[in-house]
């Protein structure tokens, strides 16, 4: 699925161990907030949510957890959670910030690709712009639907397949030209570009997303396009809000294991 001689895994961690102290204060932010923002426009909970509003007794996962702040908001609501990141210094953020709220989370180093847990272990998965931007759709989204118990839930935040088609080939801030295909999209090599470079990023066209479902064994029970609202500014992870108050710059997936 992707070209052989890109380690986008090791590329991946690299990228996040070094970028991992910018990352801090809002983790150290979003841990303390009672509720919980979503995704780079701070949408409210009320508006759209990824997480069910009790998690009591319920076993998750998180896929890419970062400095676990949605870890933290779902073992609030009552689950039991795992944290899994494949960065060390995330993980680091997310450890100190877990002893300092007395969290029972239990964090794994480790690739989301390919999660140390038995078939079915779990009742919901999520991602918040974790594995969900940062892994191969086509081993994620299979391995996400294996930990699943059946009727289990995936719930994921990322990039609409929209705005990867309008970011300039250097790096830039995404405008209002149609620069790269839609169709066929898949993978996003930043790690070359002259502005601002990076990782690796995965997307999909939203037909490519449903049919991975299908084949994964996850049904559609909602997908959310979401909208900058009007007092969004800055051009925040290369993309205007101006540009994301009238295109989807985001979207949200809820799922459910069949069966
Ligand atoms: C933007 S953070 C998302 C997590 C969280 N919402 C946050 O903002 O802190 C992206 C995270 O995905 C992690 N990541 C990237 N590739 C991964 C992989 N293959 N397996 C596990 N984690 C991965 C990175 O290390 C990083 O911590």
């Amino acid at each position: 699925m992707v070209q052989q001689d890109l380690d986008y895994v090791a590329l991946n961690r690299e990228t996040w161990n070094e970028d991992a102290e910018n990352w801090v204060v809002a983790g150290e932010k979003s841990w303390a907030a009672e509720v919980p923002e979503w995704g780079q426009w701070g949408i409210g909970d009320a508006d759209v949510s990824l997480l069910p509003s009790t998690m009591e007794g319920l076993r998750a996962i998180e896929l890419g957890c970062g400095t676990g702040y949605v870890s933290r908001w779902m073992e609030r609501r009552g689950a039991s959670v795992v944290g899994i990141d494949m960065a060390e210094n995330q993980l680091a953020t997310a450890r100190r910030l877990a002893t300092e709220y007395g969290s029972q989370i239990e964090w794994i180093h480790g690739n989301a690709e390919h999660v140390p847990y038995p078939d079915g272990s779990f009742d919901f998965a999520t991602s918040e712009y974790g594995a969900a931007l940062w892994c191969d759709p086509y081993r994620w989204v299979p391995e996400a639907a294996r930990l699943l118990k059946p009727g289990g839930h995936l719930t994921f935040l990322t990039n609409s397949p929209m705005v990867t088609t309008c970011y300039p080939l250097n790096g830039a801030a995404a405008d209002y030209t149609l620069v790269r295909p839609y169709f066929g999209q898949h993978i996003f090599d930043w790690s070359d570009v002259e502005i601002d470079p990076g990782g690796v990023e995965f997307n999909l066209a939203i037909s490519d997303w449903f049919s991975l479902f299908r084949t994964s064994g996850l049904e559609v029970l909602d997908f959310r396009e979401l909208q900058a609202p009007e007092t969004a500014t800055g051009i925040p992870f290369a993309v205007p809000a101006e540009w994301a108050k009238r295109y989807p710059s985001e979207i949200v997936w809820k799922l459910r294991k069949s069966g």
